[in-house]
């Protein structure tokens, strides 16, 4: 075959690449991406000065693929460094600690920081999420479950997998899934395919799940104000009851959230009394 045309073919098989790591320092980032190049752990924590970056090469179906990873420090001191390194980022690597509930939380900080950073060419519709709950080798420590993270991600789009960088579970079908989404992405002209199936629920029951688990108290659960009447509280449950019934709901964790809603009205309803405003429940 013609040399010339034998090279551009390769040329149109071969894909360039980049993807950025981020979640709080200390989650596993650094060693996510050791554990996947290298095939190895390091247990000594060794933070990540502004950025580290790496190069290497994966197959994904008739195509190479050429991956520059950019590996973010967490720590709020590098913010100086990292947020020069968001743009053109064809995928994201998000990890929390599934020992340590704040790094869950700060997931959303980290998309908002992401998003200013890359202002306002900032699409985040046509950039490949997945989500690592890191350090799942550690089980007696964890307080995030499984539900509530695969919640978080997939109600967004993004991907989920349970993974420790430790054991080396799920790290490489977490990369596989990964670098596949990409390249999908990159062979339907850089926008992010829509998905095949649909996760089966809403983001508004994804959000309300999540409230639900992190309300302090009866009154927060069902959204109404301390003191609030019979009839409020009512109203405010039917609203949840019709969102996370079982019957309606299949999102992670509905059935928990659902029960614990009907309990919070329960206990209400026993203390306030019905001289403020007798109601027809
Ligand atoms: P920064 O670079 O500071 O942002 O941190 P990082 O997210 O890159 O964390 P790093 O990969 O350096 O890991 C932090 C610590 O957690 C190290 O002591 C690792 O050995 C440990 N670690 C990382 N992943 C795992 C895991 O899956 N299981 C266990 N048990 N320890 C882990
Ligand atoms: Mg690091």
């Amino acid at each position: 075959m013609d040399t010339n045309v034998q090279k551009r073919r390769e040329n149109k098989k071969s894909l360039r690449v980049k993807v950025i790591s981020l979640g709080n320092a200390e989650v596993g980032k650094s060693c996510i991406i050791k554990r996947y190049c290298e095939k190895r752990f390091v247990p000594k924590y060794l933070a990540t000065i502004g950025i580290d970056y790496g190069v290497t090469k994966v197959q994904v179906r008739d195509r190479e693929i050429k991956v520059n990873i950019f590996d973010m420090a967490g720590h709020p001191f590098f913010y100086e460094v990292r947020n020069e390194f968001y743009k053109d980022s064809q995928g994201v690597i998000l990890v929390y600690d599934v020992g340590l509930r704040e790094s869950f939380d700060a997931l959303d900080s980290w998309l908002t920081e992401m998003k200013q950073e890359m202002g306002s060419q900032a699409n985040m519709e046509n950039i490949i999420f997945v989500v690592c709950a890191n350090k799942v080798d550690l089980t007696k420590r964890r307080v995030v479950d499984e539900s509530e993270g695969r919640l978080w991600a997939e109600s967004r789009g993004f991907h989920y997998f349970e993974t420790s960088a430790q054991s080396g579970e799920g790290i490489n079908e977490m990369f596989q899934a990964f670098f596949s989404s990409i390249t999908d992405m990159c062979e339907n002209g850089g926008k992010r395919p829509t998905p095949e199936v649909n996760v089966g629920f809403t983001k508004e029951q994804a959000d309300t799940i999540r409230r639900i688990r992190n309300s302090k108290d009866s009154w927060d659960m069902l959204g109404v104000k301390p003191g609030a009447t019979r009839e409020e509280v009512n109203k405010a449950y039917r609203k949840l009851a019709v969102l996370l019934h079982p019957d309606k709901c299949v999102a992670p964790g509905s059935e928990d959230a659902f029960k614990a809603v009907v309990n919070a009205r329960t206990s209400l309803l026993k203390n306030i009394k019905f001289h403020q405003k007798p109601t027809n429940d």
